[in-house]
């Protein structure tokens, strides 16, 4: 498949042409990738069941991971789901447009091939001008995951998305470095208390303000059980990953400092290192990707998958990671990391 590539952020004039290619490419059934300001996304149709299955062979996603539904119009809720509570209702007035995205009951109208069978489904406002003008000129709900290759970190950038997409999908449109740069937050609203299934852009800190109680589902922190359902299919998978074996260096900042120059200095060649600005100079040698500032944890979210997904260009055999504490977006941050590493973590 011929892939059509707008780099809008270097070519904004083109807008208006790239947008309108690419809303008819979704109403005739066919995959978009587009830029939104968590990461970018992977879009079809949301209201045509063809479409959408074409997404999880572009991906190779296991065919059990629901879609999220991409809106520009909060219109479009009282049609795609059953019935819409009070809460959703002040949280859409409060996060959207933005990373958070509610799990609802859904109506007919959503074919079961978008939410892999199951009764909800999740909705998505995004603020990306981009993603906007694509909705609205589309006007249809488009599903979208993160537009990687499964099991890869998400795309943040044009080049990013090409590297995972072309060929894959009939148009990708380009609109800068996202600037999140983890996914959104999923917000189960069909569960009481809510329920955060993934932490992302909108916090947990700000859900709590306007809602009171807000659970945080296990599986964001731990490992599934043996045995253990998930209640959101996508963390079964291995996730987020380079290619090579990461660990958390979970130890004091002086102690962690230690041990990964140790590491570095016994295989420089072969040592990745994911870790804040200004410990360059001390780990030179090493595979270093700085991802951010130390307790700036939006700059963090911002770098992540970028710092990742660069591992994969260079001949890293493991990678040691810093992992910041879990409050505001450190806690999306927190997530992907230890999903990138399957949980492992040096503790001592
Ligand atoms: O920021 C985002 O949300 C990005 C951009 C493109 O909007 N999209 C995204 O989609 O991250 P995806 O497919 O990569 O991740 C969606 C996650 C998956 O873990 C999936 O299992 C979960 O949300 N999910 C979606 N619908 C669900 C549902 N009805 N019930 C439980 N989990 C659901
Ligand atoms: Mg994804």
């Amino acid at each position: 498949m011929k892939t059509r590539i707008y780099d809008l952020s270097a070519e904004p004039e083109r807008q208006q042409e790239a947008v309108a290619d690419a809303a008819a490419v979704l109403r005739g059934g066919g995959l978009v990738a587009f830029p939104t300001e968590t990461v970018y996304g992977l879009g079809a149709n949301a209201l045509d069941r063809q479409a959408a299955q074409k997404i999880f062979a572009a991906k190779g996603r296991p065919q059990d991971n629901p879609l999220i539904v991409h809106i520009a119009d909060p219109a479009w809720v009282d049609k795609l789901c059953r019935s819409v509570p009070q809460s959703a209702k002040l949280l859409m007035e409060q996060f959207w447009p933005g990373p958070l995205t509610l799990l609802l009951e859904k109506s007919a109208l959503i074919p079961d091939a978008v939410t892999a069978g199951l009764s909800s489904v999740g909705i998505r406002f995004p603020s990306h001008p981009v993603a906007r003008a694509l909705l609205l000129a589309a006007d249809v709900p488009v599903c979208a995951p993160s537009a990687n290759r499964s099991g890869r970190p998400s795309p943040t950038t044009l080049a990013d998305t090409v590297e995972d997409m072309a060929g894959r999908c009939d148009v990708i449109l380009g609109g800068g470095s996202s600037e999140v740069g983890v996914e959104s937050t999923v917000l189960d609203l069909t569960s009481v208390p809510p329920r955060i299934l993934r932490p992302g852009g909108v916090t947990a800190e700000q859900l709590r303000a306007v809602l009171g109680e807000v659970v945080i589902d296990r599986a964001v922190t731990e490992p599934l059980r043996e045995g253990e359902h998930p209640r959101s299919p996508g963390t079964k998978y291995r996730h987020y990953a380079p290619k090579a074996p990461v660990y958390i260096v979970d130890l004091p900042p002086e102690a962690a400092l230690r041990l990964i120059a140790r590491k570095v200095s016994e295989a420089p060649d072969t040592t990745g290192v994911l870790c804040y600005a200004g410990m360059e100079q001390e780990l030179r040698g090493g595979i270093v990707r700085v991802y951010g500032k130390k307790g700036d944890q939006q700059s963090l979210a911002h770098g992540l998958f970028e710092a990742l997904r660069s591992f994969d260009q260079t001949d890293v055999r493991v990678i040691y990671a810093l992992c910041p504490a879990s409050d505001g977006v450190g806690l999306a941050v927190a997530n992907r990391l230890l999903r990138a590493a399957a949980f492992q973590k040096i503790t001592e």
